[in-house]
């Protein structure tokens, strides 16, 4: 685990880790036209399990070996706060979601008959699954010479039809029938200027699957192939969206995977890649003790809202009013877990009775460092880690004690020793989201069927 990791470790090192994979396959002939509807049922795997990587791992298609660590510190968390600010502003309008190019981790997966190697940015806060799509009447340029997807070189490749019940179910406006009434639709704007157009259609989606035996999984899935597409970020080329939140169109509900958990592993060391994960359906790990996704009296929520009830530090419970957790009915308040952001944001009234109760309970040298409220110089992390009392969030049904390695990042080596800060920050808003570096090295698992959301802290490098 991460308490046994050397001093010197550097805040890129924290970065998780996450490769999807992909494919190959044989041909088949296609239809015009495809509805989806009759083929809800199809063949799908009971379960498969499939490698993430972060964005900014080396293993990244999206990392950019000219950024210095720092840089890409300060990036992820310019990112991070763009996405706090749309959660903040807009929390479960799907028409307009948060900005996926803020998402952390990227899956990798083959699209189309033969399959054609691409990427997308995972998202717990999106639904709609797409990726950019040849001929472009619009298209930004992907990184790292990913090519464009283009579906006249797709075999398995098929349009669906504008009379198809998927096409007039999206309560959010997204899918009409196109100007000729003969194929389905879709635009997806986000919360800048980002925004995504096309047909939805539906091809075969092949994933390296990690643990079974033939390593490969195909799935048929119903996407968005856009051919109209803009990316005001430019920089970060991530051709699309593989949307996991609980609204219709995301990937679990359209092929029913009631199922999925994730473990990001905290530390990548080089030399011996470890690989977080994300699995589905039966492979996914619900661990014991759970707790409620909540939503608002009888209205549920696309985001995975849950029940936080307090704080402690140490043996100490925050004495956080009441209410400073409760959803609101429109969302604006409440608590998320959100793998898409890095930071955890939370609530003013809990973040700063935390840091009170933090900064009376801790006898360490403090150290003032920009855009951090609490660090402390130690000889090293695991000196923190032993010396600092635990943080412990009580959610409703399950207590979640917050490892060391995820409440305090080291910051930078000095000569005096190794800063540390806190990870925390206060949100400017009343919103709470608990980002995933809160979750490393614990297995996270969503049960959408019990509607329930399990974590338990665990070697994300073991099985
Ligand atoms: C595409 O996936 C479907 C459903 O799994 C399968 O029946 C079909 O054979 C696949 N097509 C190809 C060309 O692999
Ligand atoms: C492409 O997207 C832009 C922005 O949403 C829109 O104005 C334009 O009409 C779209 N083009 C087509 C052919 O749909
Ligand atoms: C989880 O629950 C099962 C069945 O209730 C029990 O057998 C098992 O020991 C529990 N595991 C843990 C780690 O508590
Ligand atoms: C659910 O909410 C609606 C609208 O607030 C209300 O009319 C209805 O009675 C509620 N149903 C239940 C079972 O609480
Ligand atoms: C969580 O911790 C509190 C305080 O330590 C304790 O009273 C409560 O029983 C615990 N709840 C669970 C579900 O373990």
């Amino acid at each position: 685990m991460a308490t046994s990791s050397s001093s010197s470790i550097s805040s890129s090192d924290l970065l998780a880790l996450v490769v999807l994979v992909l494919v190959s396959s044989s041909c088949f002939i296609s239809a015009t036209s495809f509805s989806f509807s009759d083929h809800k049922h199809n063949t799908k795997p009971a379960g498969f399990t499939a490698r993430l990587i972060h964005r900014d791992s080396p293993e990244s298609p999206f990392y950019d070996p000219k950024l210095t660590d720092d840089e890409r510190m300060r990036n992820a968390e310019q990112r991070s706060i763009e996405r706090y600010n749309h959660l903040a502003r807009r929390p479960n309008d799907v028409r307009a979601p948060v900005d996926y190019l803020t998402s952390v981790f990227v899956i990798s997966f083959g699209v189309g008959t033969p399959p054609v190697d691409t990427y997308a940015a995972m998202d717990t806060a999106s639904d709609i699954t797409w990726i950019q799509c040849l001929p472009c009447e619009k298209c930004f340029t992907q990184d790292r010479g990913v090519p464009i997807f283009d579906p006249r070189k797709s075999s398995s490749y098929v349009k669906i039809g504008c009379e198809d019940p998927i096409c007039s179910g999206d309560v959010h406006g997204r899918l009409t029938c196109d100007r000729d009434g003969i194929y389905c639709s879709y635009h997806q704007s986000y919360y800048d200027t980002a925004q995504s157009g096309g047909i939805l259609s539906i091809d075969n989606f092949s994933f390296l699957d990690n643990t079974h035996l033939d390593g490969k999984i195909k799935i048929q899935l119903p996407f968005g192939c856009g051919h109209n597409n803009t990316n005001p970020n430019g920089v970060y080329g991530i051709p699309g969206v593989f949307g996991l939140n609980k609204d219709a169109l995301s990937f679990i509900t359209l092929k029913d995977f009631e199922r999925f958990s994730h473990c990001f592993v905290t530390i990548y060391k080089k030399g011996s890649p470890k690989t977080s994960l994300i699995r589905f359906g039966q492979d996914a790990i619900i661990t014991n003790e759970t707790t409620p996704m909540v939503g608002f009296g009888n209205k549920t929520f696309p985001h995975y809202y849950v029940s936080l009830e307090g704080i402690s530090v140490g043996l100490t419970k925050l004495n956080i009013p009441e209410g400073t957790f409760k959803t609101s009915e429109t969302g604006y308040r409440g608590v998320i877990i959100d793998t898409g952001s890095t930071n955890t944001n939370l609530a003013g009234d809990a973040y700063d009775l935390l840091l009170a109760e933090l900064r009376r309970q801790i006898i360490l040298q403090r150290v003032s460092i920009s855009n951090y409220e609490l660090c402390n110089l130690v000889t090293k992390m695991e000196e923190m880690i032993n010396r600092i009392p635990k943080i412990t969030y009580h959610f409703s049904g399950l207590n979640h004690t917050l490892e060391g390695w995820n409440a305090w990042s080291p910051y930078r080596s000095s000569k005096y020793g190794l800063i540390v800060c806190l990870k925390f920050k206060r949100a400017t808003d009343d919103l709470t989201i608990i980002g995933f570096e809160h979750l490393l090295d614990v297995n996270v698992g969503y049960d959408l069927r019990n509607k329930v959301i399990s974590l338990q802290n665990g070697d994300c490098t073991k099985d």
